[in-house]
């Protein structure tokens, strides 16, 4: 642990100051700010005198116990931000007791990622699964992914179009995936090209009938979807737009988190990312009905500035902070954070409400 820093900011000057303009401006790239304004503003009522010696952050998820409700999200090509990649970041996970979810675009092998992922005896790898084309690429894949012991499937959905902002250098790549060509383009590069190679609920059906592992999908923010993804037998959900990167003012997701928490959260575990930096907005998370959160940028700052301890620093932070915070509001248990926690919104910079 590094004696300079205090909270996961300090971690993201020092990564800014480590990479290279252009793998700084990937890493950084999309709308992070209305999600992680929309997290900050939300105000905490405090509950002093409450009894919460003894207390603790566990919770069961898909049937894991785990000893927080922190995971790291799946975040591509991190041999980019150091030589150890995700192998660094998969071993902190491990050792912290935060799930790690492989990328489809990881650029070490999947294998030796889910081992280190595993390494604590826990079920520490879970896979991201991206859409490969056409469904015998997909299952393919997703066999791999369960033969390398990974313990839940979370099927990544929102990200079918996505501009490279990066020119990756030739020694990282997604060597997990297949090589294959790309349609032939008639009129239009969207829906001839990208579009064509995309999946729909149909795949969505045909995806839950190939495992029996646990399957999430994730980038859903319409609660019609969240209903029609656990129509379709999958077990959770994960809100996110990822991390504002693909479409441009797309809703922010602490606002999403409501309406699909509303609407399935009875029925289904609700998991959400995009904008947490602090243990209080994990918290504030929680306190929305998210069951669990997935960190991105953060930990990866943590990689960028000082590998697998960096990663294991950012979620001890992180862990710290929501212990605060539950002990300030009077919450013992996560089954005791709810929206009672939560004060009155706070007004935004001209007066007006966020949202
Ligand atoms: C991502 N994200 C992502 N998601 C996914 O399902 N598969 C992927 O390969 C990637 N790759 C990726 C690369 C980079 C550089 C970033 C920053 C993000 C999205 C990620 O899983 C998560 O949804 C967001 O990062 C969450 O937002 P924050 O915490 O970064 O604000």
């Amino acid at each position: 642990m590094r004696p300079d820093v205090h909270r996961v900011q300090d971690y993201q000057a020092l990564a800014r100051a480590r990479l290279e303009p252009a793998v700084w401006h990937y890493l950084q790239d999309g709308d992070s700010a209305r999600n992680e304004l929309a997290l900050a503003n939300g105000t905490l009522m405090p509950r002093p005198l409450s009894h919460v010696a003894g207390g603790n952050t566990r919770l069961e998820l898909f049937g894991q116990q785990l000893a927080h409700p922190i995971l790291l999200a799946p975040v591509a090509y991190q041999r980019l931000f150091h030589p150890d990649g995700e192998v660094a970041s998969a071993m902190a996970s491990s050792a912290q007791g935060a799930p790690f979810l492989i990328s489809s675009l990881a650029s070490q092998p999947l294998e030796t990622i889910a081992d280190a992922a595993n390494s604590e005896g826990s079920q520490g790898a879970w896979f991201q699964l991206y859409w490969q084309g056409d469904r015998e690429r997909t299952l393919r894949l997703l066999r791999r992914a369960m033969a390398a012991a990974c313990s839940v499937i979370v099927f990544t959905v929102d990200a079918p179009i996505k501009m490279a902002s990066l020119q990756l250098p030739r020694d990282v790549c997604a060597v997990n995936l297949e090589e294959h060509e790309a349609p032939k383009v008639k009129t239009s590069a969207v829906f001839d090209g990208w579009m064509a190679q995309a999946p729909t609920w149909n795949d969505l059906h045909w995806l839950r009938r190939q495992t029996h592992v646990p399957l999430l999908v994730k980038g859903l923010l319409h609660p019609d979807d969240a209903e029609s993804a656990l129509a379709a037998g999958c077990d959770g959900i994960v809100v996110s737009n990822h991390g504002g990167r693909v479409l441009q003012g797309a809703a922010v997701s602490l606002f999403a988190l409501d309406a699909i928490v509303e609407r399935v959260g009875n029925r289904a575990p609700v998991l959400f990312d995009s904008g947490v930096r602090t243990g209080r907005d994990v918290f504030v998370a929680l306190a929305h009905g998210a069951s669990a959160v997935l960190l991105g940028r953060p930990y990866v700052w943590g990689l960028a500035a000082n590998g697998a301890m960096g990663v294991a620093h950012v979620i001890r932070l992180l862990r710290d902070e929501l212990e605060m915070t539950m002990a300030l509001t009077g919450c013992k248990y996560l089954s005791d954070i709810g929206r009672h926690c939560l004060g009155a919104p706070n007004p935004g910079p001209a007066g007006m409400l966020l949202n």
